[in-house]
């Protein structure tokens, strides 16, 4: 029987696993995200040896610190920007993650995204309920077709290439992709241009969907000189992570049309929003639910759990974390 803390409610599935495994968990019962302080309270109250984290805990030495006898770190989140995977490794702490259960929902969210900010959606459906509609006109809220459109992906991993796909075959749209390397995989799956830098990519793609890990080379990957290399007609999609997009540089851009549109899963202060983007009407705002189906968050529940039941049975978990 081990210990585990669980820093706030998540899917029921994964906490059933770990106490129909014989293990006594405590799960924060906070409505909220734990202050630091709150945070580290909690996992120093009693010798817990795992704990299942959630993307937003900040988990550094300072953490893992406070609660020294937990060997394993299980984030329920694919990305663990979030943690400091050195500082784990000096301590001999193993992190994991949960890739792969959400490259599907993902895809289809930033699929969705780009269909409803070249269309307007969420635009016509404010006007609409404004009580603005007057009758049928020919020349309102019109859109862009993104049939025979480029799609630029930038990061040509699962959920780069699940976008690709859906847009190539589902859509007609032709796709471009660029990363730190071709991948061989996406063009075996589906027909598409590699360009070697960013900029090379910016300048032919009508949308372009950012699906990088948040690095300290990816910080910033769009910022002024990225929006006035776009296409004055493109729609920019971020379902990543907030840091990758200079998000004052993007209020200008939108607000001076440099660019079509955005829309925005994620942000750089999530969950605040940066000054003049929620007043502007070409951006599409979501709070970070790009893998919140059902289906997936059960899933990201009971990997993460799975995680932590096999650290503690003496194997190596599926999903074990490295350095970059
Ligand atoms: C992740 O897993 O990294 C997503 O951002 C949230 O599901």
């Amino acid at each position: 029987m081990a210990l585990i803390y669980v820093t706030r409610a998540i899917p029921p599935v994964g906490i059933d696993m770990l106490r129909e495994a014989g293990h006594e968990v405590d799960v924060s019962e906070k409505d909220g995200v734990l202050t630091k302080e709150e945070l580290h309270q909690a996992v120093s109250a009693k010798p817990y040896e795992a704990v299942l984290s959630l993307l937003t805990d900040t988990i550094d030495g300072e953490f893992m610190d406070a609660v020294p006898t937990a060997k394993i770190i299980a984030n329920y989140a694919v990305g663990y920007n979030n943690i400091d995977v050195s500082a784990a490794t000096e301590r001999g702490v193993v992190i994991t993650n949960t890739p792969g259960v959400l490259d599907d929902t993902v895809s289809e969210f930033a699929f969705s995204m780009m269909l409803a900010i070249a269309k307007r959606i969420s635009e016509a459906d404010r006007f609409t309920r404004a009580g603005k509609y007057e009758g049928w006109a020919p020349q309102l809220l019109l859109g862009s077709d993104l049939q025979g459109k480029t799609l630029g992906i930038v990061g040509a991993g699962r959920i780069g290439s699940g976008v690709a796909k859906r847009a190539k075959f589902g859509l007609g749209m032709n796709v471009c992709y660029t990363d730190i390397k071709q991948s061989e995989k996406l063009e075996a799956e589906v027909p598409c241009q590699y360009h070697s830098t960013l900029h090379e990519l910016l300048k032919s793609a009508d949308v372009i969907s950012i699906h990088v890990p948040l690095l300290e080379s990816t910080k910033h990957l769009f910022s002024t000189a990225e929006f006035a290399a776009m296409k004055d007609s493109a729609y920019l999609i971020n379902t990543s992570r907030g840091p990758v997009v200079d998000e004052v540089a993007l209020v200008e851009a939108l607000r001076n049309k440099t660019i079509r549109g955005a829309a925005l899963d994620v942000f750089e202060d999530e969950p605040a929003l940066k000054p003049g983007l929620s007043e502007l009407d070409n951006v599409i705002l979501t709070p970070h639910i790009a893998s919140a189906s059902q289906e997936t968050r059960d899933k990201m529940s009971s990997m993460a759990s799975q995680n932590i039941i096999d650290f503690i049975n003496g194997q190596t978990p599926a999903n074990v974390v490295e350095v970059k």
